[in-house]
């Protein structure tokens, strides 16, 4: 059979057999999908022989680039010798002890963490977050602190769809017609300076806005009732969205005078994204739980882990005599064979000093698309921070008057990129954006090319 002939054949399965996640159900059922075959580097090839820059790394986490061999012989080598073990009752194998140990070295050094204490895995950014949230109920309730369980989230977060994380994420479309969120979830306000703040308002007058809300939100709901609050250092799916300036410094105090943990969801921004090792430390934050995810594997197998502070852990230690059983856990935490791939995998990050080429080379494409498309009269704002950036078009650039959402300007942009090699993401957002996270191994020729099919891409769009 042609390959072509073999392609139309697995597209037309693909259609009749898979219930496909975060997808227009009835475009794709008569559009058929994307199906990707192999992969290397920066580059994706789909069963018809194309060649695309992913400019997107999957879903934020092939941090290390496609095709790494150093990846699937720690993968073959792991199952050889133990291809499974639970880690229920203490049981524990060498690739989940040593990556739990680095990983708590790494947020020492990395992300200045004054006390990271233990690691518990999971195989999700949306379970690392249900975690958060099982925690920090049972932390109060073993605190005797039975009224003090809500969680603060924000407009335009994600942090998974599970029933739990769904609920902290603050997208209409994560929750409509799943019931969802559950009780107990507040939210805080977007920190976008581009699209809310006051015109005039700097960012540090935007930031102490916020902080003031929450303030008032805490008192409104009683500091007794509220938990915990859950911010990614660099919102990703919700448009990406850095911090504005004095955001964290405002926030953290509030949560600490009114005995508020702070859950860094790092799912998107550690491991190097940033061009640091963590968003927590590429901020000054402490957090007191943190999520991890993605680059941990860089996507090769499927891993997350819920680093607990000292302070929690103590809690939990001395509350098990009291509970028995800290009864939480998946039949595949601390899976072998992931945690043997999330080894090898911050093995290159290191060697290879991924996270400084995603600062060097990241400030190259910021500044390449800014020259590029940074004057374009429908382009209102390029933001991103390392190599994570977005791009938000508008109708007009002084009023920020944004396009009809019918015409899904960010789809057709993303759409006409990829026709021309390059994949990049349009957001589930309300503005229209299209979102880029390269592998962090992009070389400087890659990124101009980025830049260059991009820039192609919205002139097209926009001329029609
Ligand atoms: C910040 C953040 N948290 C959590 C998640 C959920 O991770 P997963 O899709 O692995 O469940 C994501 C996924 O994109 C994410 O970006």
């Amino acid at each position: 059979m042609a390959t072509q002939e073999i392609a139309l054949r697995l597209k037309a399965l693909d259609r009749d057999s898979v219930l496909h996640p975060a997808t227009a159900l009835h475009t794709h059922q008569a559009e058929g999908g994307f199906i990707a075959e192999s992969a290397e580097g920066v580059n994706i090839v789909d069963v018809h022989g194309k060649r695309y820059i992913d400019a997107m790394a999957g879903l934020w986490c092939v941090n290390i680039g496609y095709g790494r061999a150093e990846l699937a012989r720690a993968a073959a080598e792991q199952m050889e010798k133990l291809g499974y073990y639970h880690t229920f009752s203490g049981a524990s194998n060498p690739p989940q002890t040593l990556l739990a140990d680095r990983l708590l070295g790494l947020l020492r050094e990395k992300a200045g963490l004054e006390k990271p204490s233990r690691i518990f895995f999971g195989l999700s950014g949306s379970d690392a977050n249900d975690t958060q949230v099982k925690l920090v109920r049972y932390y109060n309730n073993l605190l005797g602190r039975s009224e003090k369980k809500k969680i603060i989230s924000r407009e335009s977060a994600y942090h998974g769809v599970s029933v739990a994380s769904a609920s902290l994420t603050g997208l209409p479309a994560f929750h409509a017609a799943f019931d969802l969120p559950m009780e107990g979830v507040l939210f805080a306000s977007t920190p976008h300076h581009y699209r809310n703040a006051k015109p005039g308002e700097s960012e540090e007058e935007f930031s102490e806005r916020l902080a003031g809300e929450l303030e008032a939100l805490i008192a409104r709901e009683g500091a007794d009732t509220i938990a915990a609050m859950i911010a990614e250092p660099v919102m990703g799916a919700g448009g990406v969205i850095p911090p504005p300036r004095g955001y964290f410094e405002r926030v953290q105090p509030i949560l600490a005078a009114h005995d508020i943990l702070l859950i860094a969801d790092e799912v998107i921004c550690g491991f190097g994204r940033l061009g640091s090792w963590f968003g927590s430390g590429h901020y000054g934050l402490q957090p007191d739980l943190i999520s991890m995810a993605k680059g941990l594997t860089s996507g090769y197998l499927p891993l997350s882990a819920v680093a607990v502070s000292e302070d929690i852990w103590s809690v939990l230690q001395t509350g098990s005599e009291e509970l028995g059983v800290f009864a939480h856990g998946y039949t595949y935490s601390g899976h072998p064979v992931s945690t043997a791939v999330a080894m090898a995998n911050l093995d290159i990050l290191e060697s290879e000093n991924l996270v400084d080429n995603a600062a060097r080379i990241g400030s190259h494409l910021h500044a390449g698309m800014r020259s590029a498309l940074g004057e374009h009269p429908n382009v209102g704002e390029i933001r991103g921070e390392g190599m994570i950036m977005a791009l938000e078009f508008v109708a007009d650039r002084t009023s920020k008057e944004p396009f009809d959402p019918g015409l899904a300007i960010q789809k057709a942009i993303a759409g006409e990129a990829a026709r021309l090699g390059l994949i990049v993401r349009p957001l589930p957002s309300s503005g229209a954006a299209v979102a880029l996270s390269p592998p962090l191994c992009l070389s400087e020729a890659e990124a101009d090319r980025v830049i260059e099919i991009l820039a192609q891409a919205v002139t097209t769009v926009m001329s029609r």
